[in-house]
């Protein structure tokens, strides 16, 4: 994929605010801190698009960024963030909910990982959520310059495991670091347009 042009949209907190258009939309989700928004960044070429930070719970609304005028990347409030309150927590499930289930023109949701760990509970219930609503076949391991190219295939091994996958879906290692797996994520994202 050849990035041309790469803007934010709209940051949304409720249905009314997102985009109208119909264009095609790949969401990313994963736990806070997990680096869904340094994917953007990573695989958008630009360093200070979606925010990034160190303390987890960074995004907290439905960020919409177009690229070539085609298609969406939506970059998810991260989830297992400790620190929310009840509200907050209740207010995260029902935005979620609501785009996860009302959203036609939603291709693809994508699960975020850290390679490094197991996926905990959450990202089990998240993954089964995103599989109920049909989406799922991309699981991204994100910060893989923690770990030697050696050791991925044992880590895929407990993360295909803890979260039930499929063996078609596939895993695809991302260092937003060493800027690697960006051509193999590309290549996967424009498989799903093409089906
Ligand atoms: P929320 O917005 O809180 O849901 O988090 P997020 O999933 O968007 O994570 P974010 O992209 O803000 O990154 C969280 C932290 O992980 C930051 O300190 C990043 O610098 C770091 N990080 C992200 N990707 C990588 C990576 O590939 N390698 C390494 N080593 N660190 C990374
Ligand atoms: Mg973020």
């Amino acid at each position: 994929m050849k990035v041309i042009s790469s803007e934010i949209v709209m940051s949304a907190v409720s249905p009314k605010q997102y985009p109208e258009d119909g264009r095609p939309e790949i969401a990313l989700a994963g736990r806070s801190n997990v680096g869904k928004s340094s994917t953007i960044n990573t695989i958008l070429n630009r360093r200070k698009l979606a925010r990034v930070s160190s303390s987890p719970g960074k995004t907290r609304t439905i960020n919409f960024y177009l690229i070539n005028e085609e298609f969406y990347l939506v970059d998810l409030p991260g989830y297992g963030y400790a620190k929310v309150s009840k509200n907050e927590k209740a207010t995260w499930g029902k935005m979620m909910e609501t785009y996860l289930s009302s959203r036609k023109n939603l291709y693809e949701v994508v699960l975020l990982v850290d390679i490094r760990h197991e996926p905990t509970n959450d990202d089990k219930m998240m993954y089964d959520w995103i599989k109920h609503y049909g989406y799922g076949s991309i699981v991204v391991a994100t910060k893989s310059d923690k770990i030697s190219k050696g050791a991925y295939q044992k880590h895929f091994k407990v993360i295909r495991e803890k979260l039930g996958m499929s063996p078609e879906d596939k895993i695809i290692p991302i260092s937003s670091l060493k800027r690697e797996g960006i051509d193999k994520l590309w290549g996967n994202l424009e498989d799903l347009f093409m089906a």
